[in-house]
């Protein structure tokens, strides 16, 4: 177990590279640290891309379960590609522990990754498919249990042990190293429930079961990093939610370091210690689920964590304490008086989640509403309405499922005024009230 440090690192692509990177993409050149089989997906590169990655820094903790989230294409793969060494930094350093991993090749910097497409050997069973790795690396060496024992070299081992797999149990030939490959695999098997599942062939496998072989593969190399790339988004939506809670206890048991990319939020939220939220090739914010749904940096964390997300509008500011919009005027608590006198007859955007307006009653504090779609989940009801005076501004509204809603209902909505958010409308950087001016929160640059 491990440490992982990413230290201002930079990736770039060169048009060049980029064609290079394309044809250079054989089953060969993707073989991972669990040696990965072929048909991996890569996505398709833009020739002109520069800067896909700019001035990362994160720390992972030893036996952190990290969990990098972002919008599709924001450079995600290419930070775990870049750990796995399957990419070149461009600038930066990456060290796992002690050790500065840039120049090592992959297979030496003790990291297993599993991917999306979870692609397994399908001509091989599913023993065979979490062998395959253990089979070729250090790790499943065994200890010479008799030094008398003429030992064959280890390809002559593995030769023998092919020839025989088919064999019934008792004539199967099985060196010591097979052995203790036998013994992971079913410590692997059994903490993953797929005992039963050893002898089939993929295709005789769920989907869900064989995300699990592909987990299994990764666990039992048992590597100082896990690296997973979307490995829930074939799954469905059932599954994904079992599979999220299996994959959390499981890195709580192995205690291994787990970078996790996703671009889901409820994943990230459900299952991070910390989540890094990343947006155009940087680091927008690194903190605990809570504290990025409490204290969001920027109005771009602020849209992206919570669902529904996050409604925005703009308002004046009159000092000391006042802000006001068209159609509503709110006193706010002393709290924010250093930030309001720093933004005195200029706007921000107001920020509030649709679970802190409720319905309320007419007041000037408050904000003339028509229902347009009433959506009731059974446990919350999500309401999507637009200012009276301004049809353009949309909110979406989550209030209790007893109280019923029709659509073209007007309504006069309250916020929760010590839930709001307030961020600088050219930067986006979010505003902080005096509870919060020496927050820990690492605001990315
Ligand atoms: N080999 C490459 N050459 C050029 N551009 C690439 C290459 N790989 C990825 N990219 C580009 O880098 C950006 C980030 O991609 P990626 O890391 O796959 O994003 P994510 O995983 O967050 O969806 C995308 O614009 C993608 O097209
Ligand atoms: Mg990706």
């Amino acid at each position: 177990m491990a440490q992982v440090v990413i230290e201002n690192v930079y990736k770039s692509f060169s048009a060049r590279q980029s064609e290079a990177a394309v044809a250079s993409v054989t089953p060969e050149s993707l073989l991972t640290p669990v040696d990965e089989p072929p048909a991996i997906a890569v996505d398709k590169p833009t020739p002109s891309a520069t800067n896909i990655l700019r001035r990362i820094n994160l720390t992972v903790q030893d036996g952190e379960f990290m969990v990098l989230v972002g919008p599709s294409g924001c450079g995600k793969s290419t930070l775990l590609r870049l750990i796995a060494g399957l990419e070149e930094v461009t600038g930066g350093n990456i060290w796992v522990g002690s050790r500065l991993i840039n120049d090592l090749p992959p297979k030496e910097r003790d990291i297993a990754m599993v991917f999306q497409n979870y692609a397994l050997y399908p001509h091989m069973t599913v023993y065979d498919n979490i062998a395959f790795g253990l089979r070729r690396s250090k790790v499943a060496q065994a200890p010479v249990v008799n030094p008398d024992e003429r030992q064959l070299p280890a390809w002559g081992e593995n030769m023998l042990v092919a020839m025989t797999r088919k064999f019934p149990k008792k004539l199967r030939y099985m060196s010591d190293r097979e052995k203790s490959v036998e013994g992971q695999v079913r410590n692997v098997a059994q903490l993953l429930q797929i005992e039963s599942l050893l002898n089939r062939l993929p295709k005789q496998l769920s989907g869900g079961q064989r995300q699990r072989v592909a987990l299994g593969r990764a666990i039992a190399r048992n590597p100082q990093v896990f690296l997973m790339d979307e490995p829930l988004s074939n799954l469905d939506a059932k599954l994904r939610a079992e599979t999220r809670a299996q994959i959390v206890k499981l890195q709580r048991q192995l205690g291994t370091t787990t970078i996790y990319v996703t671009h889901d939020q409820i994943e990230a939220m459900t299952m991070g210690d910390r989540i890094a939220v990343m947006n155009g090739g940087q680091i927008q914010q690194i903190a605990s689920p809570l504290e990025l749904y409490n204290h969001p940096a920027n109005q771009f964390v602020a849209a992206f964590i919570g669902s529904p997300p996050m409604n925005f509008l703009q308002v004046q500011v009159k000092a000391p304490l006042l802000i006001t919009h068209s159609q509503f005027r709110l006193t706010l608590s002393e709290d924010w008086e250093v930030v309001l006198q720093k933004y005195d007859g200029r706007s921000l955007i107001l920020g509030i989640r649709p679970e802190h307006l409720s319905i309320g009653v007419p007041a000037p504090k408050n904000l003339s509403v028509e229902v347009d779609l009433v959506e009731a989940l059974g446990n919350d009801t999500y309401l999507s309405v637009h200012l009276i005076d301004d049809p353009a501004s949309i909110l979406q509204v989550r209030i209790p499922p007893d109280r019923s809603v029709r659509i073209g209902e007007q309504l006069w909505l309250s916020l929760a005024t010590d839930k709001i958010h307030l961020f600088d409308r050219e930067t986006g950087l979010a505003q902080s009230h005096q509870d919060l001016r020496n927050t820990s929160t690492y605001r990315g640059s």
